[in-house]
């Protein structure tokens, strides 16, 4: 593990964070320091029980840090963020052949019940001693709002000359999900990923106009079955449910297809070449409480007002992101076939 990648991962698990905390735990080229979670697709107990259920089912030795269970402040009003769950027009009472609710994330992943414990020290406060205690050598990657990153940069400012590089998934420049301007992840808490735009942090912003582009179909999820392990079933299973609900509320330009953000941005430190037509751009987030609530402005002027802050990837190279969740999953069958 010598000169792999140290990272932190910080999930809202969610499904797409699954296969990226999944990726992380397979690859060689990354050495995972820990698992945070948050709040965001779903409450703090079941983002945090589905971390600990894919850091089990890969047997994995990352240690798993409870965070922030709510925005730093964008749910203070009410009508602010109201009832709206910013979860892209998901409606409890359309149901499929099953009789289940389609939507993006269940609220427990399909796979067994977690038996190990998360830590006992709350994310942030690992953060902090964590980045403080490192050679600067470590890559923060958060795939939910970012809140607990953010509250590590209040808590202890000096972190932000800690951290080697931040890669988010998050944010959209001409492609949104939760409201018209925005994409879930910033929407969620807009101060926190402000708070992080504006640390001096090297900063890589994976928005959604990038993840549209590196989307699996029905015929992955075959493959992943044919694989057959417990890591590929459950990411086939969750290529299903992410299908069933991308044709129903946001149809893909292929239809029967749907993202892995998070993944795709994890993806980006194991290799570069996965995201493509990047720019380096000046990036604030919408923090007023307006239609635009939640947007990240990318501010793509010759002479901005404020120094650039951010690389923003545009494209995606979907060939090379299925090589590596593919290899990844394949070598590892072969692994537990030797064992
Ligand atoms: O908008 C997509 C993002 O919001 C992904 O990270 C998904 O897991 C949700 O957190
Ligand atoms: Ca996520």
């Amino acid at each position: 593990m010598s000169d792999a990648v140290k990272v932190i991962l910080d999930c809202d698990t969610g499904d797409d964070d699954a296969v990226a905390i999944m990726t992380a735990v397979l690859s060689e080229k990354i050495d995972l320091l820990g698992v945070c979670t948050v709040q965001g697709n779903k409450g703090i107990e079941y983002t945090t029980e589905n971390t600990l259920r894919v850091i089990e089912a890969l047997n994995a030795d990352v240690p798993v840090f409870q965070g922030c269970p709510g925005p730093i402040a964008s749910r203070l009003l009410y009508s602010r963020h109201g009832s709206f769950s910013g979860m892209t027009g998901v409606k409890e009472d359309v149901k499929n052949e099953k009789g289940e609710v389609i939507s993006y994330h269940t609220d427990y992943l399909p796979l067994p019940k977690a038996t190990i414990k998360k830590q006992e020290k709350h994310a942030v406060f690992w953060l902090v001693e964590t980045l403080l205690a490192s050679e600067g050598d470590i890559c923060v990657v958060p795939t939910g709002p970012m809140t607990n990153l953010a509250m590590a940069l209040r808590l202890e400012p000096a972190i932000a000359k800690k951290i080697k590089e931040v890669v988010f998934m998050g944010g959209g420049v001409n492609v949104f999900n939760s409201t018209g301007a925005s994409e879930f992840n910033i929407w969620n808490d807009p101060e926190a990923a402000e708070i992080v735009l504006q640390a001096g942090i090297p900063i890589t912003m994976v928005p959604l106009d990038a993840t549209h582009q590196a989307n699996f179909d029905l015929e992955d999820c075959r493959r992943l079955r044919e694989i057959g392990t417990v890591a590929a079933n459950a990411v086939a299973d969750i290529m299903d449910t992410r299908i069933e609900a991308y044709d129903l509320y946001q149809p893909q330009a292929t239809l029967h297809t749907a993202p892995l953000h998070d993944a795709l941005a994890l993806s980006y430190l194991i290799d570069r070449e996965v995201l493509q037509d990047l720019h380096f751009w000046r990036v604030d987030v919408d923090i007023s409480g307006g239609f635009a609530d939640g947007a990240t402005l990318c501010d793509t002027r010759a002479f901005t007002d404020l120094p650039r802050n951010c690389t923003v990837a545009l494209g995606a190279n979907n060939e090379r992101f299925h090589s590596i969740i593919f290899g990844l999953l394949e070598r590892q069958k072969r692994e537990l076939e030797a064992a």
